[in-house]
């Protein structure tokens, strides 16, 4: 049976928009079952109709408190029969009920290179702090915000003249590399998260996960 997989979003969808090219083309070795936003504005639900995939809205402005948003959209997610769930831009901090509910089967992207930077404005706290390098990091989910066991981190060189958005762009760019990369690890079972132990075809992955070689 071919492996399923949600995306969960909240904006613009370029990251989906690569995991379902890669999908399309056969490299991704799973199907898109079901996209989920908490934003009725997101461009990625008009990627995922454009594409004839099911979609759902969950507008968290409707819940009153997180737990009860959280429940409705692990309803929605039980309701398919997933491989792994992936956060792809999706702005909402997950309650440890949820997290727990899925774990071992919940990924992120986030665009630094972690463990720096977890949060928010990552290319604007690079820049300020002078480093050489940012990235980007696919990782589990874990309780800890940004802090699940990193797969697979990509880096780039901080240029003279960049700012927040030239810095953005280039690290995204690799971001819609590694994202369908480490997914397509975790649906050929090529990873293995149990008891805290991350490996990679039985190897245990680096602090910072896997490196991306591309420059
Ligand atoms: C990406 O930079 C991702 O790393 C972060 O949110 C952004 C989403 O962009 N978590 P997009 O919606 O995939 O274009």
């Amino acid at each position: 049976m071919s492996k399923r997989i949600a995306v969960l979003l909240s904006g613009r969808g370029s990251n989906f928009q690569s995991i379902l090219s890669a999908s399309q083309s056969g490299t991704l070795g799973g199907d898109i079952a079901l996209v989920v936003s908490n934003r009725p504005g997101a461009g990625g639900l008009d990627i995922a109709r454009d594409a004839g995939i099911e979609t759902a809205l969950i507008d968290h402005q409707a819940y009153s408190t997180r737990e009860a948003f959280d429940a409705d959209l692990a309803g929605a997610l039980e309701s398919q029969s997933l491989d792994l769930i992936v956060l792809a831009g999706f702005m909402r901090i997950l309650t440890p009920e949820f997290v727990s509910r899925f774990a071992g089967r919940l990924m992120n992207i986030h665009p630094s290179l972690l463990p720096l930077y977890p949060g928010l404005h990552t290319h604007q706290r690079a820049l300020d702090a002078g480093d050489v390098h940012a990235g980007a990091t696919v990782h589990y989910v874990t309780g800890e915000l940004d802090g699940g066991p990193p797969v697979l981190q990509a880096r780039v060189t901080v240029e003279p003249d960049d700012d927040v958005d030239s810095l953005a762009a280039r690290v995204l760019q690799l971001e819609h590399q590694i994202y369908p990369q480490a997914i397509a690890w975790h649906l050929s079972d090529r990873l293995q998260f149990t008891a805290g132990r991350l490996t990679l075809d039985g190897i245990a992955l680096p602090s910072t996960g896997q490196q991306w070689e591309s420059e």
